[in-house]
């Protein structure tokens, strides 16, 4: 974390759990435990369907509430699809683009992340551009490369006023949902990758500003030590962020 020139961003992602009703239940659970949580931004990112609970049960709290996707269009015949202005009417501030499932398991590219990037921010939301290469790239040694193409084709095109909206978050794949973290010295050397990327293309002082965060297994034990590094601005947190006591004690890491 470097609080003089950037916000730190502890954020849940869901995932596919939680129905309406337990959104209220986690939340109000969740609120007392983090409401000392002054240096860092609480956000989470619910299913579609949950987001009108979540705002509701959030109204007055310093956590804001993301989606987990979005589609590129503003509107249109694309059955079963979420525009960025139906997020923003309902109060939504931030979503997450490009998590490596919907890349794997939807056909994500990183040509279709640029787009639902570009919309994001045209619609006034704050995008969460995830990032990370797979076990076997690691093995190869190419994951700068893999992470430096993926970061420059999420931000083609973006200025640089609007960088300073986008949130990036690295999550190495064989991280997530296995319990094997990447070590703080690994998430360090990739986020401060992407913050050299990003200075590359938007200069020095737009650099500083980026949050770059790291998911990946995060949990209430890890948290500290992940965040103690320099260019780990925050979290991307899915099976923790499902449990309140956890998921604060990972707020709190972050608000030191
Ligand atoms: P886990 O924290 O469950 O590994 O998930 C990380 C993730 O994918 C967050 O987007």
């Amino acid at each position: 974390m470097n609080l003089r020139y950037r916000k730190t961003i502890i954020a849940g992602n869901w995932k596919m759990n939680k129905t309406p009703a337990a959104t209220r239940q986690l939340i109000e659970e969740l609120k007392p435990l983090v409401s000392k949580a002054k240096w860092c931004d609480i956000v989470l990112c619910v299913p579609f369907v949950d987001i009108p609970n979540a705002i509701k049960a959030t109204k007055g709290a310093k956590i804001s509430i993301g989606a987990q996707n979005m589609h590129f269009e503003a509107s249109g015949a694309y059955t079963g699809e979420i525009s960025a202005d139906m997020l923003t009417e309902l109060g939504v501030k931030y979503v997450i683009i490009g998590h490596s499932e919907r890349r794997q398991y939807f056909a994500e590219t990183d040509a279709t992340v640029n787009l639902k990037v570009h919309a994001a921010l045209k619609a006034g939301l704050r995008p969460i551009v995830c990032v990370g290469e797979s076990l076997e790239q690691r093995d190869l040694g190419i994951t700068i490369e893999h992470i430096r193409l993926q970061v420059k084709s999420a931000l083609s095109g973006v200025d640089s006023t609007n960088i300073k909206r986008i949130v990036i978050a690295y999550e190495p794949i064989w991280a997530i949902g296995t319990g094997r973290t990447a070590t703080s010295d690994q998430a360090e050397e990739v986020c401060g990758a992407i913050r050299d990327c990003i200075r590359e293309m938007y200069g020095a002082r737009v650099a500083r500003s980026v949050t770059i965060q790291y998911g990946g297994s995060m949990n209430a034990s890890n948290a500290a030590e992940l965040l103690s590094k320099p260019n780990v601005d925050g979290g991307l947190i899915g099976g923790a962020s499902l449990k309140p006591a956890d998921f604060a004690t990972i707020v709190n890491a972050a608000n030191q």
